[in-house]
């Protein structure tokens, strides 16, 4: 027999798409039309938006918003207050909307299986994380992060990568920041 989903009391779940086992908790909040798969684990303060779309066994710790269009492949986690940008200016309204005029896009990130982004992260619009990337702690992720990398830092910087040959995470040698004297 399958699983069956848990939703907390103080919970917000509208979409019909949830897979078996999958948990949410107290605050949560799951939009209609929003696809999450089997045996996830959804923290308090989570949101998720209509057209996000959600594989299986993904966690998604507490405070984190996952908007339309954003995809997460099966096996990601995302640690506590991850943030998603997807509108690239996000003041292409209003008053000054002229002013922003075929520059605003909006732009998912897509996050590859397996892939880890530590507490705090910034993900940029447009962003591919790799599939079992790990992005550490309360970097800005700028550009994409190759598959099976370490990324640090604002912006941030693959600092190891994973040698399957050895079965050991290799340091990447750093270039220069531009500017710097190093
Ligand atoms: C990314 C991470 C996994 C790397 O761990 P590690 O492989 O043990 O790396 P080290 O601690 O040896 O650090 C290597 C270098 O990267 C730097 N670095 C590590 N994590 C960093 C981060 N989050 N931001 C900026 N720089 C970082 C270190 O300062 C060090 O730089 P140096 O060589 O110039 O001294 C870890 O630092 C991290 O951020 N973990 C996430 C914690 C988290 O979010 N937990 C939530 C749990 S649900």
């Amino acid at each position: 027999m399958a699983a069956e989903i848990f939703v907390h009391p103080q919970a917000l779940v509208e979409s019909v798409e949830i897979g078996a086992g999958t948990r949410v908790w107290a605050f949560a909040h799951v939009m209609a039309g929003a696809i999450v798969g089997a045996d996830c684990n959804i923290g308090d303060h989570a949101f998720v938006e209509s057209g996000a779309t959600i594989g299986d066994r993904v966690t998604i710790k507490n405070g984190v918003m996952v908007w339309n269009g954003v995809t997460i492949e099966d096996d990601v986690l995302f640690a506590a207050n991850v943030f998603i940008a997807d509108g690239t200016h996000g003041m292409a309204r209003g008053d000054v909307a002229y002013k922003y005029q075929g520059i605003e896009r909006v732009a998912p990130v897509h996050i590859e299986r397996g892939a880890w982004i530590g507490q705090n992260v910034m993900l940029m619009p447009g962003v591919r994380i790799g599939a079992f990337a790990v992005v550490g702690a309360n970097s800005v992720v700028r550009d994409d992060v190759p598959g099976s990398c370490v990324a640090v830092g604002t912006p941030a910087r693959v600092i190891r990568r994973w040698d399957a040959g050895t079965e050991r995470w290799l340091a990447v040698e750093q270039a220069p920041r531009p500017g710097s004297n190093a």
